[in-house]
């Protein structure tokens, strides 16, 4: 008989969110009366911006001409979207990232999964705990881990991120090859500031690692001197690669676009010693498995960089951001502990009375008929944390504070 990944064996039953939409449908069905409040996974509820709507309504027509049909586009994204990424997210910023060390694609999701591909097997990687799943289960996938052992994979190095280091883990003594840092925080909605950055940056230039810098939610930071991209310190096109994504930020969640960064300078060692540029690797890799994102969908993305998009965009990271707040002020006047929801779209609650994280969401669920995210799902030192996410419209925030709340 064929076999199988045996390592997909190791993995928990479900996956996060899918396990959380189980248990929601289930509880929906026995309680069909029940007005659920969604404020869990992280996706976006406000219309895609106009400016967005519009060039992708304008590229739906250039596709009904033959004058101006587009088949397969280039693997590694329009030059044309490239260049403003390049511009508007990294040069204005003082970083030295060039359009052609942008890779365009349908979100950081499938990216930061995906990238394991073009590393050896032998690495020792580091996550924090807790973590978004995506990096944990792929390295579980890939069979760069052993068992689930009480939580945690035997083989990764877990870094804590607890309240007495504001949820920005500590630098491992040993060393370790591959690091995920998430910034602005998903979970927790904590950010990191230049000097933890460099000193990132130092020790994986002095270690000879690579980080791997998902800034899904950089367009959240609203305090002054806080990194939006790794890039912005000095070093970093030698050790780190960036995860961007337009789910977040331009609403792009169902529509997918997102795109990577790897700088020209990036290397990493092959087996003959010799060490090889990653860039050409994950340009060969994305040559092979995949053939870029719609024509249509890219349009929609360029104009993210418009005037108008711009103003759109800023509107929406406004009205999220103004949604996290009415959950910090009710939650902390309503006595609990919370955390994030400055520059980030999630709050990062300590759960009342010692109740472990799914017994909140039982609570919750059960009694306000609102849903959030148990931090343990993010890992063995979520426990004793909820999620709640500010992607919903105004009217259901200050419902489910309400109802939480009473
Ligand atoms: C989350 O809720 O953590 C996000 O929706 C995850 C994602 O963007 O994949």
């Amino acid at each position: 008989m064929t076999t199988i990944n045996d390592n997909y064996l190791k993995l928990k039953a479900g996956y996060l969110f899918p396990e959380i939409a189980r248990r929601v449908n289930a509880f929906a069905q026995a309680n069909p009366d029940a007005k659920l409040i969604k404020l869990g996974i992280g996706d976006v509820t406000e219309p895609l911006p106009l400016a967005c709507r519009q060039a992708m309504l304008k590229a739906v027509s250039e596709m009904g001409d033959r004058a101006t049909f587009k088949g397969y586009g280039p693997e590694q994204g329009y030059l044309w979207l490239r260049e403003k990424i390049a511009q508007a997210d990294f040069q204005s910023r003082g970083c030295h990232i060039d359009a052609s060390e942008i890779f365009v694609s349908d979100g950081a999701k499938c990216d930061t999964g995906n990238i394991l591909d073009i590393f050896g097997s032998n690495n020792v990687i580091a996550v924090t705990d807790p973590v978004y799943p995506v990096y944990v289960d792929t390295n579980v996938m890939a069979g760069n881990t052993g068992a689930n052992q009480d939580g945690k994979y035997a083989g990764l190095v877990y870094l804590p991120m607890t309240a007495d280091n504001n949820f920005t883990p500590d630098i491992p003594q040993e060393k370790v090859d591959l690091i995920y840092l998430c910034f602005p925080n998903n979970p927790t909605g904590a950010v990191a500031s230049f000097d933890y950055l460099k000193a990132w940056v130092d020790y994986a230039r002095y270690h000879g690692s690579i980080i791997l810098f998902d800034a899904a939610y950089e367009a959240f930071i609203t305090e002054e001197n806080i990194p939006h991209s790794i890039y912005e310190i000095d070093g970093a096109r030698d050790c780190a690669i960036e995860f961007r994504s337009f789910s977040k930020n331009a609403g792009f969640t169902g529509t997918r676009c997102a795109f990577t960064v790897i700088p020209k300078t990036l290397k990493a060692k092959a087996a003959d010693g010799s060490e090889v540029e990653l860039w050409q690797l994950w340009n060969r890799r994305q040559c092979t498995k995949f053939n870029g994102v719609s024509y249509i969908v890219q349009r929609g993305a360029e104009a993210v960089y418009s005037e108008e998009g711009q103003e759109q965009i800023k509107g929406l990271i406004d009205f999220y951001l103004e949604n996290a707040q009415i959950i910090c002020e009710r939650l902390t006047n309503a006595g609990l502990t919370v955390f994030g929801g400055t520059n980030a779209p999630y709050v990062w609650v300590k759960t009342p009375q010692g109740l472990s994280s799914w017994d909140f969401f039982d609570k919750l669920l059960q009694n306000a008929h609102v849903v959030g995210t148990p931090g343990s799902g993010f890992g063995a030192a979520g426990e004793g944390y909820f999620r709640i996410s500010a992607f919903n419209s105004r009217e259901n925030v200050l419902e489910a504070m309400k109802r939480i709340t009473a």
